[in-house]
């Protein structure tokens, strides 16, 4: 494949960017009075204005013509269609299908009879939890404890925060932190005999997923004895280590290899949220998802919602140096879509070899960072406004919430808008250098009508695509993720190390020199029984 970087879009991108130099995005609004009818579009619940983003139709032509250039559109077929595009582990990608409805073929078998037996195993049982006929040792299951880390957590804990306004069933707790503390403080409350424990993990052997698993499991077995087991449930791509773990073979719930991680939420992963809303909302969840994968199937790239979002991320990174990019939601209740957002872009991304093995020719992934505002205003705004870096930014909100105190959310809602408008105005002939703000500081809005179950569907959907047309321009895997091997093995190697005090050589000088002031100074009993 041509390199991204001598394609002719992108050398045609690169005198564009030349001739962008001197335009502001105030100035593109004096040019075009219906520039915000021009650049915002529509799809299912949500609205997309990146009207008050640096470009004009000459970017966003020549940015549709880079994806057209670097084959998105035989990409996206393959993915939906089955094809193995996860190349280094040989594998299809799939999350689509678990909110599809069409047959789709891995090695010449239909994968969607698979996925409809999960979902009908997920709604027997959350339906059988939630009205009381499958219960604990202690009757009705009150609580949930959801153990699982990165891709088996992030995606059910965002979704069932932001869909607590519909929570109706036990409440469901998240477990990930291998930080002994977090995990006591989540128990400290919770009545074994009332609690149901759901252990995540797609590969069941992630060290902090199964230490988690097996306190809780010691915690039960303490409180109840040897029926323990009755209280446990599994979700795992790895049945056989599921079962070894001790869970009964009815409670295992599995998902395929062609499921990534960072896209599982749609999976039998999605456990707690139909616990927690019901399985009726869970598949509306997938409606929504599924109906953004047929906006990204079936529209022009000009006219893509994730395309859109992908091109002009792009065009930031790669032609503006921007190396990082904020997710801003003004809900409380999407509070976690950074975090969500920061796996899935990051380790989708966050490569510097193409899919072929050969190095990159250009920045990758972007750093995804964020905060729910208004709070974000309090904290990191005054970089956004006044520092020297240029960080595009997504500002997220609902028009509808889902109380009913209007000053409240008008508050909220003026300062989304003002924010959009401070940071493409700025104040850049203030008479005080102190109070000058440059302006021409891009953001995309994003309003959905109201946060539901389908329309939270539509926006996770609408950023794994735009995480996938990027790796795509870039030429890069975006459904592996070998970088965080090495750190794992190396603390593999390095704990049995902390078994007792005796001084360590086998790492470089820094290393040996911070395990062995940890030894000396851990706390005696550590010191005396080494850890537990
Ligand atoms: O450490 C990264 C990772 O492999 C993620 O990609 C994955 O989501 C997470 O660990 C958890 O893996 P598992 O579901 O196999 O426990």
């Amino acid at each position: 494949m041509t390199k991204l970087t001598e394609t002719p879009a992108w050398r045609a991108l690169h005198s564009h960017r030349q001739t962008m130099s001197h335009a502001s995005i105030a100035g593109l609004f004096e040019a075009d009075a219906a520039r915000f009818q021009h650049f915002s579009l529509r799809a299912g619940g949500l609205l997309l204005d990146y009207s008050k983003n640096l470009v004009n139709r000459d970017t966003m032509h020549l940015l549709a013509e880079l994806a057209r250039e670097r084959g998105l559109g035989e990409r996206m077929r393959e993915l939906f269609n089955g094809g193995k595009i996860n190349l280094t582990e040989n594998r299809a990608v799939l999350h689509t299908a678990l909110r599809g409805e069409q047959p789709v073929f891995v090695d010449g078998v239909d994968v969607m009879p698979q996925v409809r037996a999960a979902l009908d195993h997920m709604q027997s049982f959350s339906d059988g939890v939630r009205a009381g006929r499958i219960c604990g040792q202690g009757g009705r299951y009150t609580d949930v404890i959801h153990i699982g880390i990165g891709g088996s957590h992030l995606g059910p804990m965002l979704a069932t925060r932001a869909l607590a306004p519909y929570a109706d069933g036990p409440s469901v707790h998240f477990a990930s932190n291998i930080d002994m503390a977090a995990l006591q403080r989540t128990l400290a409350p919770l009545n074994p005999a009332t609690t149901l424990v759901i252990v995540v993990s797609k590969t069941f052997t992630t060290s902090e997923t199964l230490a988690n698993a097996k306190s809780v499991r010691d915690w039960l077995t303490r409180a109840l004895g040897a029926t323990a087991a009755q209280q446990l449930v599994a979700v795992s791509a790895n049945t056989g280590r599921a079962a070894e773990f001790g869970v009964a073979a009815e409670r295992i719930f599995p998902f395929w290899d062609w499921v990534g991680g960072r896209y599982s939420l749609w999976s039998a992963v999605g456990l707690p949220i139909a616990l927690a809303v019901g399985m009726d909302r869970f598949r509306a969840m997938l409606r929504g998802a599924h109906e953004m994968d047929e906006h990204f199937r079936n529209a022009a790239f000009e006219k893509s919602m994730p395309v859109l979002l992908a091109l002009i991320g792009i065009w930031y990174n790669n032609f503006f140096g921007a190396a990082s990019h904020a997710v801003l939601p003004y809900d409380e209740s999407l509070a976690l879509l950074p975090a969500f957002l920061q796996q899935l872009d990051m380790e989708s991304c966050g490569k510097s070899v193409c899919a072929d093995g050969s190095p990159v020719d250009c920045d990758t992934g972007m750093i995804i960072w964020g905060a729910a505002g208004t709070d974000a205003q309090h904290s990191f705004f005054q970089l956004l406004h006044q520092g020297t870096r240029l960080v595009p930014t997504d500002f997220i909100a609902a028009c509808q919430p889902h109380h009913t105190v209007e000053s409240h959310h008008a508050i909220l809602m003026a300062n989304f808008f003002a924010q959009t408008a401070a940071l493409m105005n700025g104040a850049p002939f203030a008479d005080n250098p102190h109070e000058r703000f440059p302006g021409n500081r891009p953001s995309n809005s994003l309003l959905i009508d109201r946060l539901t179950p389908h329309s939270l569907g539509q926006l996770l959907a609408l950023y794994e695509h735009k995480v996938f047309a990027q790796s795509v321009i870039w030429g890069i895997n975006a459904f592996d993720q070998p970088g965080v091997e090495l750190g794992k093995k190396l603390a593999a190697r390095i704990l049995p190390d902390l078994d007792d005090n005796a001084p360590v050589s086998g790492y470089d000088a820094s290393t040996n020199g911070l395990i062995d002031f940890y030894k000396a100074n851990r706390e005696a009993q550590f010191r005396e029984r080494g850890p537990q």
